[in-house]
């Protein structure tokens, strides 16, 4: 199987803070397929600024639907699924909701929500929501461990207590590529160089950004082509 598998995205228009137009979600429809991504999960925050309603459920579903028809225009559009970022906000309702509900389509694997350049409320929730999600027979993956560096630069023991509780590390092509400043970027090659990374994704917000043929050239050129595990879906089938 060829091509890239890109857990990570907000594609959808006017949901969160993705792109605003449908125009904008067709052109990085268009960068995901000239990039060589064939399954593209689409992820869009639950968090405080996005909480989850049942009302924020419907809207998420019909503007997936919605993407589904754009990319029937777009050449070599990727096969489209849906699934969520939650925040694991201590008792929000998302936390406390069976975790099989926020699953990405057709896997085992529930997308959380990592550190990030501004204290968040859920920073206090990302150990035990991995326990929960664990508990509950699936697998955490938290999204952009190496963000941690923005407020917390040199504390490597949060990547390994991830880690040592069942998480699985999902690592940005962004902040490898250095989009988030040297302390991140440093601390995104050293997950990987560490062997502590099991997926990059493009967590694409913007235009451009769902190309993830650049980040696939830096890995090749830094770790060889074995990195291609990191990005081809393997990690993702269910178990
Ligand atoms: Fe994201």
């Amino acid at each position: 199987m060829t091509g890239f598998v890109d857990c990570h995205s907000h594609l959808l228009a006017g949901v969160d803070d993705g792109p605003r137009t449908d125009a904008e979600s067709v052109q990085m429809l268009n960068d995901s397929a000239s990039g060589g991504t064939r399954i593209l999960f689409v992820t869009s925050h639950l968090d405080e600024r996005y909480p989850w309603t049942p009302q924020r459920a419907s809207a998420l579903a019909e503007a997936f639907d919605h993407l589904q028809q754009l990319g029937a225009d777009v050449p070599g559009c990727p096969e489209l699924r849906m699934g969520f970022e939650i925040a694991p906000r201590p008792g929000a309702p998302e936390f406390v909701a069976d975790p099989a509900r926020w699953r990405l389509a057709g896997t085992d694997v529930v997308l959380v929500d990592g550190p990030d350049d501004i204290p968040m409320q859920h920073d206090a929730g990302i150990l035990a929501y991995v326990e929960r999600v664990v508990a509950a027979g699936l697998r955490p993956v938290v999204a952009h461990p190496e963000r941690r560096a923005f407020l917390f630069d040199g504390d490597h023991d949060f990547a390994y207590e991830l880690k040592s509780k069942g998480a699985l590390l999902q690592v940005d092509s962004g902040s490898l590529l250095g989009c988030d400043g040297p302390a991140v970027a440093a601390e995104a090659h050293r997950l990987l160089a560490e062997g502590l990374a099991d997926l990059v994704a493009s967590d694409a917000h913007e235009l451009g950004e769902a190309d993830l043929r650049p980040v696939r050239d830096l890995l090749h050129e830094r770790f060889g082509s074995d990195s291609d595990a990191l990005l081809d879906g393997t990690t993702l089938e269910e178990r």
